[in-house]
């Protein structure tokens, strides 16, 4: 199990981090091959809309997206983990999302499908300060469209509201026992979709 794992928040130490490295750990311990990459390190441009990606399927862009474009193809799971920011997922995690264009030109333009056609596991983690009923609600929409553009079969996603300060993910009831339980059943080759929690909105 090849696990490419994609970190949004800026805050290292924060509760994004601490939520996504139990998820990691854990599907490391079942022997998972993982790579995490901190968006927030990252040189990645959001899409100029050149139109260089219409004609090829394939950005024109030199940034570090250029390699991870190949590093989503050879995934056999991805995982996105963004703080909300404003409703939102966060600029960095934005950035990528938008490169998928011409991953989506590419299948949906072009037919020609994403660098081999592999599909994959797709993963969302996600928390906020607030306790809105519709704070997930927005980023959602716009995850399922990044991991269809591709070829990532959304399988679910651990959402929590009332997460503010550096660390509070920690005392959070369920949040990092959940994350470990997931990583370790996808590193295991377990249905996932079967797990109840993979599929609540309010926690
Ligand atoms: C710029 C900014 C905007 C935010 N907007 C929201 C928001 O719209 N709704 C919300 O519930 N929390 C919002 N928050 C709070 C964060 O989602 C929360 O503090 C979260 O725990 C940060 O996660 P992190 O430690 O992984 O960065 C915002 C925080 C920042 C810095």
């Amino acid at each position: 199990m090849n696990i490419l794992a994609f970190m949004g928040s800026p805050r290292m130490g924060g509760n994004t981090d601490i939520l996504l490295t139990s998820f990691l750990e854990a599907a490391e311990s079942r022997g998972a091959d993982v790579t995490r990459i901190n968006l927030a390190t990252q040189n990645i441009s959001p899409c100029t809309e050149c139109g260089g990606c219409d004609k090829t399927g394939t950005c024109v862009l030199q940034d570090d997206m250029t390699d991870i474009y190949p590093s989503i193809a050879a995934a056999d799971a991805l995982i996105v983990a963004s703080p909300i920011f404003f409703y939102n997922i966060t600029a960095y995690t934005q950035a990528l999302v938008e490169r998928s264009q011409a991953c989506w030109v590419s299948k949906y333009v072009l037919r020609k499908g994403f660098l081999g056609g592999k599909r994959r596991i797709g993963i969302f983690l996600s928390l906020g300060a607030t306790k809105g009923k519709l704070l997930f609600d927005g980023v959602l929409r716009v995850i399922r469209y990044f991991f269809d553009a591709v070829d990532a079969d959304f399988a679910g996603s651990l959402l929590y509201r009332g997460i503010e300060k550096r660390g509070e993910v920690r005392i959070h009831p369920s949040a990092l026992e959940e994350a470990q339980t997931l990583g370790r059943a996808l590193a295991s080759g377990s249905d996932i979709r079967k797990i109840d929690f993979l599929h609540r909105r309010t926690s």
